[in-house]
Parts: C-alpha cells; structure tokens; sequence
C-alpha cells in the first residue's frame, strides 16, 4: 500500500518496515541492489533442485544480504499462496499439479516491478524492527501509517516472525496510542474485532468466486477522522492452489486492487 501511494503520487517518502530479517532483506536489495536482483529474477532456473536450492539458502542463518534477498524471493514467488515458510512447492514436488513452479514467475514483470521500486529508492527507507519499536520511531510530522500485522489465526504456519494473541493485544493498544492517522489490516476474526471495537472497519475478500458467496475474511480498522471510502463487498472462492493463481493470472471483478484504489482516497482524504 505504501507503494501504491508513492508511485501514486500522494506521499514523497515511505518507510517499510518487517521484523524478519529476510523480509527486510528484499527490500532492501530491491532498493539498493536492484540490478543484481534483476539479474537473478531474469536468469534464475525454475526448476524442483533450484527450489531446493534456494530453500537452503533462506534457511542458512550465515547468507549473506543479496542472496537471501534473492531466495526469500524466489520461495515467495514459487510457493503456493507465496508462504515461504511452509507453503510448498507450486505444482508439488513431482510437478504433476495443474500449475507448476514458474505460474507466478513472469520474469519481465517482476524485474520491471523490481525496478520501478528501485527509481523511487531515495524516497524509501527499510527498516526491520519489532512493530511496537517501529510505532516509537514515528517521526511528528504529517503521516498516515498502515499496519499489516501477522494474521491471528495460523500465523505459526505462515510467517517466520509471528504473533501470540497478547502481541496483537500490545500492536492494538500501542494503535489507539497513535496521534497519526492510521490503518490496520487483518484476518476479520472475533477477537482482532474486539481489540479494535472501538473503531470503524471495512470486510472483504481478496478472493472471489461466482459459486459462493462469504463474509469478508479480511478486515480492515480506520483511525477515526479516516475518510473510508464505499468499497463493494467481495465474494471468495475456497482457499486452493488453482485459485491463488487463477488470482494473480486473471484478476477477478472485485480483485485486491480495488481495495488499494479505494485506500488511495483515503491517502488523499488524509491530503498526505
Ligand atoms: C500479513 S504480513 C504483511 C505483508 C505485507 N503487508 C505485504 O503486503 O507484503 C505480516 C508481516 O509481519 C511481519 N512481522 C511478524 N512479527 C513482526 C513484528 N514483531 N514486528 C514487525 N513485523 C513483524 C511478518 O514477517 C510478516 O511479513
């Protein structure tokens, strides 16, 4: 979302911010290293040994910055549902699924977004501190700070870092602390919605099927004083591999996008 308001035009600086170390690492190399990442996304093998290759890599605690860069890359681009930690291969190991390893490896348009990111480099800062430390850091000046903390349920298997529910209890009161504008995303669970019952919130979906109609599954929490713009509620298909894809191929007509259209007016209501 930070980057959509900069490329956007709304905001002249960004700070990104993870916990994880090979999180930031990306990030990092995708602002000051891009050619070298470009290179790798250009050049790099799709293939079952590659992937195991570069999951050695992410997994050795001695990598250095550009080739962990490059392999926490690679596990999210060619795991399904891009988890990196535990989502395993696209198509399986033997490559017999419908879809295969390189489903979500277009080259051209990941180095051309990688360098799209690198134009704007100077007006991005990474950092890679503890959220609450990150919240201390906020500068006093105009800003709107957008938080995506882990999800509240199956956290453990989705990120590296993750959150215990009295995490998510410290994130929440540490928000209402904020004397900035704010946004909070989330899996719209009951207990994430008691912690910011005090707020008013958006449900969608990222996901979207024409068979079944859900309730969003994900939420998202206005600081008041935000100016929340109409958003369409989404329909959601079951969680699957074809599905993520199918995502990301051929965007669907209520698609993640219009969600972030949507909070660009918000950027603009805050007049960043
Ligand atoms: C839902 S994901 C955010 C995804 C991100 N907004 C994006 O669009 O790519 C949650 C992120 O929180 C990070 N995280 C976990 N614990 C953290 C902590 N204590 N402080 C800061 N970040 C943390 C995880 O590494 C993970 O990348």
């Amino acid at each position: 979302m930070a980057l959509n308001l900069l490329f956007g035009g709304y905001v002249s600086r960004i700070r990104i911010n993870d916990r994880d170390p090979s999180i930031a690492a990306f990030w990092r190399v995708a602002t000051a290293h891009a050619g070298e990442l470009c290179d790798f996304i250009e050049t790099v093998e799709l293939s079952v040994d590659e992937w195991h290759r570069q999951r050695a890599i992410y997994q050795d605690s001695n990598t250095n910055l550009l080739a962990r860069a490059c392999a926490t890359f690679y596990l999210n681009r060619t795991n399904r549902s891009g988890i990196i930690k535990s989502g395993g291969i696209i198509g399986g190991l033997d490559q017999t699924g419908k879809w295969k390893i390189d489903a979500r490896f277009n080259r051209g348009d990941l180095a051309q977004r990688v360098r799209r990111i690198a134009d704007k480099s100077s007006q991005i800062e990474v950092t890679d501190l503890d959220a609450l430390d990150f919240l201390e850091t906020l500068p006093r000046e105009r800003l709107l700070c957008y938080l995506d903390p882990p999800y509240y349920r199956k956290a453990s298997e989705l990120y590296a870092n993750f959150y215990l529910p009295s995490d998510h209890a410290a994130v929440a009161q540490a928000v209402h602390g904020l004397s900035c504008p704010w946004i909070v995303s989330y899996d719209n669970t009951q207990e994430i919605r008691r912690l910011y019952s005090d707020f008013s919130d958006i449900r969608y979906d990222l996901r979207y099927t024409a068979r079944k109609r859900y309730e969003g599954k994900e939420i998202m929490f206005f600081s008041p004083g935000l100016k929340v713009p109409e958003i369409e509620v989404a329909r959601t298909p079951e969680a699957s591999e074809e599905a993520d894809v199918r995502r990301f191929k051929a965007p669907p007509q209520i698609k993640r996008r219009d969600v972030k259209e949507a909070l660009l007016e918000v950027g603009a209501a805050v007049s960043l």
